[in-house]
């Protein structure tokens, strides 16, 4: 009898994933189908398989991190992969060429999948032309985050049932985030209408090429959104002075009840973590469960990251 193969969107693509930038929308909708099916998983007794038993995985942190390593670790373990997580962020080399060697070693060790974060844009990129596995972006400098952009879609999804048609605000530190610009390329290409709101100087030139409105007024940026979505102020990235003060940035772009008024009645909001409570959110709206999505896009991470370390693993 004749198999046939199961053809999918991502197996037949290159097999790293290192910025939505690079992936088509068939590629982006498999992931966040397939991150679904874990969600259940994740809430049971019972949350291992064994689709990637076997299978070595790296965790290669050159920068802190809290959700997003613990994230992929137990992603990893819950489909029954030998995990590694690696800090690398008190490494005393040059970052280049700690990068290479360290590529060159573990690559030595046979590992299936290498998970990287990085300060430098581009440095998964660089990684995956010097090893013989799937490469996973965790977030590289300013350039991309993408399995945080995947997990924000999929909490949207799992709270209004799409993203088409949404009118979605980033606002903050839009120069410095990654995660802005992997969300700007996901909800764009889902979509999504999105709205950037930031003080001009921390506003990247060239922004509006994006496919983007660009605000510098918040009432005017949340108006009519479904989904605010806060950053952080990323003063490790930021050289000089770009703000007044702390506490004149939470007056004009710190989300308080008053200014999430602008938006939709029903707007929810969201935070990729971690945050700076009483700078660029109020605290108390922070944990406000009736508005604030900050613990699923926690709990749904994990689901989208089983998802993408099954579908990327060859
Ligand atoms: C983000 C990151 O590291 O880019 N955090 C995260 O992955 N949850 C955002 C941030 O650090 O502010």
């Amino acid at each position: 009898m004749a198999t046939t193969k199961k053809v999918t969107a991502i197996k037949n693509t290159p097999k790293h994933l290192l910025g939505i930038q690079n992936l088509s929308v068939l590629e982006a909708k498999e992931i966040l189908t397939e991150a679904k099916s874990f969600i259940k998983l994740n809430r049971g007794s019972s949350k291992k398989l064994d689709v990637l038993r076997g299978k070595t995985q790296i965790n290669l942190f050159f920068e802190p991190s809290t959700r997003t390593q613990s994230s992929f670790d137990l992603a990893g373990k819950r489909l029954g992969a030998d995990v590694m997580t690696m800090n690398m962020g008190n490494s005393a080399l040059k970052k280049g060429e700690t990068l290479i060697d360290t590529a060159m070693t573990l690559n030595a060790m046979h590992p299936d999948i290498i998970v990287i974060r990085h300060q430098d844009s581009g440095a998964p990129n660089l990684l995956s032309q010097k090893v013989n596995c799937t490469v996973i972006n965790a977030g590289d400098g300013r350039r991309e985050h993408p399995t945080q952009a995947l997990l924000d879609a999929l909490t949207i999804i799992n709270r209004k049932g799409k993203i088409e048609g949404l009118k979605i605000a980033i606002c903050g530190d839009i120069l410095h985030s990654r995660v802005a610009r992997s969300n700007i390329y996901l909800m764009n290409m889902l979509g999504a209408e999105v709205n950037v709101i930031a003080p001009k100087t921390l506003m990247p030139k060239g922004i509006d090429n994006l496919g983007v409105k660009s605000f510098t007024d918040m009432k005017k940026g949340l108006d009519g959104c479904d989904i605010v979505m806060m950053l952080r102020l990323q003063n490790e990235r930021m050289q000089g002075s770009f703000l007044p003060s702390k506490r004149e940035y939470y007056e004009f772009f710190g989300l308080t009840p008053d200014k999430l008024k602008f938006a939709k009645k029903d707007a929810l909001l969201m935070h990729p973590g971690p945050m700076n409570r009483g700078v660029e959110i109020d605290t108390k709206l922070a944990d406000d469960i009736n508005v604030s999505l900050v613990k699923e896009q926690v709990e749904l991470g994990v689901a989208v990251r089983m998802a993408c370390l099954k579908l990327y693993c060859k």
